[in-house]
């Protein structure tokens, strides 16, 4: 979504202004902007609709000199993409500039007020508001100014803010959205809403919590309360290799991401798994703990609520405790039966899913347990839940999610364990054989990885099919679901996923001669049913492709291309078939010419509902 970076120090802040918006291209946007203080000259803005090097034509020849600056990238929510609508924004006098990330919800009265008091708006936004805002509480105290807009306004923002009359500041505050700021070593500091954007200038960081305000210097940083008060903050230290941010030789974010589900999936089990048991000091539950709970839910959005799909069989299978899972737009609207005995799961990649975010905060004040699953520490929803479990995938760039996914069934799988040794709801000896077949997992998905010329060919094949149907039982469809909706949002060809055994019941009257469709039989407990549902299409003249676990002997009579992924465990193969269906995907997408990192109409992190 959109994303916010800003310098203050002795060299030209358009160099890193350029770059840092370069690096956070992969949030998804629509059009960008960037603000420099050049002093006597005033403030330079400069913005285009579009990509970013649309921005950078428009800047050819006349790069402003400023050390100081700001930008932006935006993906619309008040007002269509356009060069007027795109950040910074300013007051009338150009004397105040703001970029903004998330939603003023009261914008609108605040709007009224200003124009009745004179003020002049140019834009369809809600974040011109904020400028004018500025500019009518600015006395020549700019910190006091600031406080003062964030007293008027409400709803979710990271802001960053600058002043003509300033030029040794600038001014950062955050609610419900991501912002850090870089400590440089030479007289200069960094602004962003995510890590990427400065990994490769600094890895001291400070990153602000809800209600922070940020009084940024070329030498100096101080944080303060809303109130004014002086708040003091710990160095966070970034551990991330500036290198896993980029490409690393792939064509494609997406590709290298697939690849990397082999050490992902390691990294997140080995911190986990102590002498053949499962470890979670970071929860440091006992059974009484888990006797007070009567109920689980798992909320999340899209890939990550596919994953909390395969969660609930988990923790059901394997505890024996009630779970539903919800999306979280859903969920929090429908009044859900939530108490103190509810411990409520959230599982997001990035921590900022403003749903997944939204039902956390009304769990919590529902009086439930909250645990959040993520892949971004210090994230807001990391920060909000009472309980964070990490999943280690290293940043994921690509809009389409592969190996948070991957990651994610991982911790849902040891969360399950970990339970069912905490209540004793399945013996020792078969919590040890689930774990020593996890420890081969990252193995037997380099496997996977290792023959893709199939897939690639049933991609080409198969590529440019209108719809395509993804059909299985039990975790297959939870897998099948997935799949689907790999291909949908990154090939844009209509998929569906089916429970197997629904297809009677309405779409099979869709299979006709012809319609591509994916069969997962991997689920031994119901191979048979499946089989017979892969017969009723195949007598509808589809071209069916299985996949299925290795020393499957029957599936392959009855289909003429089968996929097959190593054997293991029917709970632990879903993270196995997902693979060659994320491969499927990919390859179909490049048959198609797509733009596969960055999707049309997606962005990679929804911070607005
Ligand atoms: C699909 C995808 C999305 C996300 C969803 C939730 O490939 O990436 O469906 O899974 O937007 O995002 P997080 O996990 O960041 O909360």
């Amino acid at each position: 979504m959109c994303g916010i970076v800003g310098y203050i120090g002795n060299k030209r802040a358009i160099d890193f202004l350029l770059d840092g918006l370069t690096k956070l291209e992969y949030r998804g946007y629509d059009s960008a902007g960037v603000a420099v203080n050049c002093g006597d000259e005033g403030i330079f803005i400069e913005k285009a609709v579009g990509r970013l090097d649309s921005l950078k034509q428009k800047l050819k020849g006349r790069l402003p000199n400023g050390t100081i600056g700001i930008g932006h990238t935006r993906w619309a929510t008040h007002g269509r993409p356009s060069d007027v609508n795109a950040h910074p924004h300013s007051d009338c006098h150009g004397n105040f500039v703001v970029v903004h990330n998330g939603i003023i919800e009261n914008y609108l009265p605040l709007k009224q007020d200003l124009i009745s008091k004179g003020h002049k708006f140019i834009s369809e936004t809600d974040t011109e508001v904020v400028a004018h805002l500025i500019e009518e509480n600015y006395h020549g105290d700019f910190l006091l100014a600031v406080r003062e807009v964030l007293a008027k306004i409400e709803g979710s923002y990271s802001l960053l803010f600058m002043s003509k009359f300033h030029p040794d500041t600038l001014i950062a505050a955050k609610q419900d959205n991501p912002l850090v700021i870089g400590l440089g070593e030479n007289g200069e500091n960094f602004i962003a809403s995510d890590i990427p954007a400065i990994i490769s200038y600094t890895r001291k960081t400070y990153i602000l919590n809800d209600g922070d305000i940020a009084i940024v210097q070329k030498n100096n940083v101080q944080f303060v309360n809303r109130q004014g008060a002086p708040i003091s903050k710990k160095i966070f230290h970034v551990s991330w290799n500036a290198a896993a941010a980029e490409k690393g030789g792939y064509e494609h974010f997406m590709l290298k991401e697939i690849n990397e589900q082999p050490k992902a999936v390691r990294d997140t089990i080995s911190p986990h798994i102590l002498n053949n048991s499962v470890n979670f000091n970071e929860l440091n539950w006992n059974s009484d703990f888990l006797k007070n709970i009567n109920k689980i839910y798992i909320v999340a959005c899209g890939t990550a609520y596919h994953a909390g799909l395969v969660g609930k069989f988990y923790i059901e299978k394997l505890v024996r405790k009630l779970v539903e899972v919800d999306l979280a737009s859903e969920f929090r609207y429908r009044s859900p039966i939530v108490d103190e005995n509810t411990l409520v799961i959230v599982v997001s990649q990035s921590g900022e899913t403003s749903d997944t975010l939204a039902a956390l905060k009304e769990s919590k004040r529902l009086g439930a347990k909250t645990l959040a699953v993520t892949n971004v520490v210090g994230s807001s929803i990391a920060r909000e839940a009472e309980f964070v479990i990490l999943t280690a995938a290293g940043p994921e760039i690509a809009v389409a999610s592969t190996k948070a996914y991957t990651t994610q069934l991982i911790l849902m799988f040891m969360l399950a364990l970990y339970m069912a040794q905490l209540s004793k709801s399945i013996p020792e000896n078969e919590i040890e054989r689930l774990i020593n077949l996890l420890k081969k997992i990252p193995a037997q998905i380099s496997e996977t990885l290792s023959d893709v010329d199939p897939i690639k060919t049933f991609a080409q094949m198969y590529g440019f099919n209108d719809d395509v149907f993804y059909i299985g039982r039990s975790l297959d469809y939870c897998v099948a679901l997935e799949g689907a909706l790999k291909l949908k949002e990154i090939s844009y060809i209509h998929a569906e996923a089916y429970a197997a055994g629904e297809l009677k019941h309405g779409t099979l009257a869709l299979i006709v001669e012809g319609v591509p469709v994916i069969a997962l039989a991997t689920q031994k407990s119901v191979y048979e049913k499946t089989l017979s549902n892969i017969k009723e299409v195949k007598a509808r003249d589809a071209i069916v492709i299985g996949i299925a676990a290795q020393g499957d002997s029957q599936l392959s009579n009855y289909l003429d291309h089968v996929i097959f992924v190593p054997d293991t465990d029917e709970l632990l193969i879903p993270l196995l078939t997902v693979v060659p269906l994320q491969l499927l995907a990919y390859y179909a997408a490049i048959t198609r010419g797509c733009d596969v990192d960055k999707p049309r109409n997606l962005a990679k992190s929804v911070t607005v509902e």
